[in-house]
């Protein structure tokens, strides 16, 4: 606004002669960000440093005097938690028009999948494999959330996780590195569109660095124990991506790192971060971190905690009580230096300047005269994006003798307690979403079907019986059914009996896929299989519609069922995109991004493995091999799985040279046909194996991919183009090279369902020795 301006910025600008000309990206911005920055610092006192290093936590409320006091004192640097528009105003107004330096606050929030109108989840929005559906969701969540008045939104959250038992298993993509990675880039520049400093735009804060989703045991918070070459090969890669597209922030993971605690750890926020990867942004602890470095025994006091933190590289704290308490103390005994001080503020007051807050403090909050009226407004959403994503996230796992799409006629029984639930299908972070937007698969079918077909529906049974352990992971928002399971499911069997098919809505509460919500078991909860078991007794054709944010061990569920859709929590018109699906009017084409275990047992299953010495081979004896013996070897669903209403075939592969050379590229081809009745989207993926190298490598690893659309009988040939980039990886010295040698190139529509072929890489520059 400009008021800020005329009162603050061009007064410091003013003696900072002809830093502000019109070619400024905008125009009244200070095009020169250093002196700018550094002419800010000279007139800060310590506390008021310290004070932009503090990000505090506020509920939408209207905030407490007190809060508004401290930031008047110059107390705070940032708050998160607080949405709308008055508040945000509210708050910014203590820190532009009554303290003494006029710095803009900035306000973050947790715009996971979806400010106002909820996409799906991430681990949903991976199952797309389409960039483009994954851009538009992180696009229209930064237009709504800025438009609330948000300026930083704690995403993308990319821990690579292989083990379902991790309730966050669900916000992140999956388990892979390489789709991960992809994905990382596109949500950052999602969020930034532009820049940063656009007012559609939101920061994005890539977390939680680092490791986080590799939690021993998959539970939350525990200790994170890897070898450097498991990170750098697969871990790391994900957060780098994000910091390479631009990502102007990053938080740091609650867990500790081989022995050290993220929040205190040198290497990863010196080392790597600012030294190996150049990364300028901002850093911030997450959610009372620095205070848990005396709870991980690394510090003995909040003294010490804020020391190890700042001394570290954590810029700012969230949920601060430490660096306000004992930074000007440490200060003053020289145990922090002024010159740590100044550069943690420098990169608060970088990224202040980078999302356009120097220039406008109200540029996202706008004037209380354009306030929206209703902030819940219809007209806010973006109801046709979200479905339309929302389709693309389905993933259909089984479907025996075409019992989908169901026909728009007849009787169907809709059963289950996630059937007409508007609460649990937004998901885990569901920001502002609202459940009374939110549509159900009932009120979904209904439109489908309108008067075509009868709609009957029964809950059947409760999600969890247990409402004490899970209401603390639901805001209370559990809605268990007092009735008990015998009356419950009686009256699911009359209906079922009376209908044609039957399709079965089951899986878990929004809260059980969560932060603080793991899992030793990964069953279906509550009684949810005895009521399928006693569906299935009907003889009806039964549809499991599995609506979850992990995982789960589904086999007995699977077998019983003809057919299987995974929906994920789909958002606010999940029911919508369902029924499209159920209903056959859209083709489903999601793939799993995450391998699903027969059981918890198999943990961890995901795909691309180390061969071990005795790997289990199809037709050989399994004595002494690497193998459960009380279980198949295979996973329940492979990583890239997923099925169609139509088919699909794939050529053999074809390669241009069966003897790559540095410096050039080979061509794989192949040929994909749609062979089915109706028209439909694939994803063709491209694997290799490196055979044999200094170290044991993968069986295989994601290389690219292709999502393509094909007409019914329409072929295609698709071509991935291979060179010393893709054959890369860190060796045990923790270098990033290709060894020369034989590699299987596969290409599939699945990760275990490929074509193979085989080829050499000869390296003229090369240490042949190796
Ligand atoms: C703690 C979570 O770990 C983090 O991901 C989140 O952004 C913060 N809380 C703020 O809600």
């Amino acid at each position: 606004m400009d008021g800020f301006n005329r009162s603050c910025v061009l007064a410091l600008l003013a003696s900072l002669h002809g830093t502000c000309v019109s070619a400024a990206p905008h125009p009244a911005l200070p095009v020169d960000k250093t002196a700018f920055i550094n002419q800010l610092l000279e007139q800060m006192t310590p506390e008021e440093k310290v004070g932009q290093l503090r990000q505090r936590f506020t509920s939408s409320e209207m905030p407490e005097p007190e809060v508004l006091q401290t930031i008047a004192a110059g107390n705070t640097g940032a708050m998160f938690g607080a949405a709308g528009r008055a508040v945000l105003r509210t708050l910014q107004d203590a820190a532009v028009k009554h303290s003494r330096l006029k710095i803009p606050l900035f306000f973050s929030y947790d715009v996971i999948h979806g400010h106002r109108t909820i996409f799906p989840i991430s681990l949903g929005l991976a199952s797309s494999w389409d960039m483009d559906a994954i851009a538009l969701s992180g696009r229209i969540a930064a237009k709504e959330a800025s438009s609330d008045g948000m300026d930083m939104t704690f995403a993308p959250m990319v821990d690579i996780s292989r083990d379902p038992r991790w309730g966050r298993i669900s916000e992140g993509f999956g388990e892979d590195t390489y789709l991960v990675s992809r994905i990382a880039g596109v949500m950052t520049k999602a969020f930034q569109g532009e820049s940063p400093s656009s007012p559609d735009s939101i920061m994005a804060c890539v977390k939680h660095f680092a490791l986080y989703g590799a939690v021993e045991g998959g539970r939350d918070y525990n200790s994170i124990d890897m070898s450097m070459v498991r990170m750098y090969q697969d871990y790391l890669p994900p957060y780098r991506a994000a910091i390479d597209a631009g990502a102007g922030s990053l938080m740091t993971a609650l867990t500790t790192l081989n022995g050290v605690p993220a929040t205190a750890n040198t290497w990863l926020l010196q080392d790597l971060l600012r030294r190996d990867w150049g990364f300028k942004g901002l850093t911030l602890s997450d959610h009372g971190a620095v205070a848990e470095l005396i709870e991980h025994g690394v510090a003995r006091d909040g003294q010490d905690a804020a020391r190890l933190a700042i001394r570290a590289g954590i810029n700012m704290s969230m949920s601060d009580t430490y660096y306000g308490q004992a930074l000007p103390g440490l200060l003053r005994s020289g145990e922090v230096s002024e010159q740590a001080l100044d550069n943690a503020v420098r990169h608060v007051l970088n990224a202040k300047y980078d999302m356009g807050l120097f220039d406008d403090p109200y540029r996202r909050i706008g004037m209380a005269s354009d306030d929206p009226t209703d902030a819940h407004a219809e007209s806010r959403l973006h109801r046709a994006q979200a479905r339309e994503v929302a389709r693309k996230t389905l993933v259909l796992l089984k479907n025996r003798d075409h019992t989908l799409p169901l026909k728009k006629q007849g009787t169907i029984a809709l059963i289950g307690p996630l059937a007409k639930n508007p609460v649990d299908i937004l998901g885990s972070w569901h920001a502002l979403g609202q459940a009374s937007q939110s549509v159900t698969v009932y009120d979904g079918l209904k439109n489908a079907l309108g008067n075509t077909a009868t709609l009957l529906y029964a809950k059947g049974a409760n999600i969890t019986e247990d409402k004490s352990s899970f209401d603390r992971l639901a805001d209370g928002k559990i809605d268990i059914d007092s009735r008990s399971f015998m009356q419950m499911r009686e009256e699911a069997l009359k209906i079922a009996w009376r209908s044609d098919v039957i399709v079965a809505v089951l899986g878990e509460s929004r809260g059980m896929s969560h932060e603080g919500a793991s899992r030793t078991n990964l069953n279906l909860p509550g009684r949810q299989s005895e009521l399928l078991s006693a569906l299935k007794a009907t003889g009806k054709p039964l549809v499991l519609v599995v609506m979850n944010g992990r995982p789960l061990t589904i086999g007995g569920e699977h077998d019983l069922a003809d057919a299987v859709l995974e929906t994920w929590f789909s958002g606010t018109e999940g029911g919508n995109a369902i029924a499209d699906v159920l209903v056959g009017d859209y083709n489903p084409s999601g793939k799993l991004p995450i391998t699903f275990p027969r059981s918890v047992g198999q943990i961890p299953t995901y795909y691309n493995h180390l061969n071990t010495g005795r790997p289990l081979t199809a037709g050989e004896s399994a004595l002494y091999k690497s193998q459960y013996f009380d279980l198949l070897d295979s996973p329940l669903y492979p990583f890239g799985y997923g099925l169609s209403y139509t088919d699909f075939s794939l050529s053999d592969i074809t390669l241009s040279t069966q003897r790559l050379m540095t410096d050039e590229s080979l061509d794989a081809s192949v040929t994909v046909k749609n062979t089915g009745a109706r028209d439909g989207e694939t994803v063709v993926q491209l694997y290799i194996q490196d055979i044999s190298a200094s170290i044991s490598r993968p069986v295989k690893e994601l290389k690219g991919f292709q999502k393509i659309m094909l007409k019914a009988g329409e072929e295609r040939t698709l071509h991935f183009t291979v060179n010393e980039q893709d054959l890369k990886f860190y060796n045990s010295s923790l270098e990033y090279a290709a060894e020369p040698g034989e590699f299987n190139l596969q290409i599939g529509l699945d990760s275990q369902n490929v074509k193979q072929q085989r080829f050499e890489w000869q390296c003229d520059l090369c240490d042949t020795a190796i």
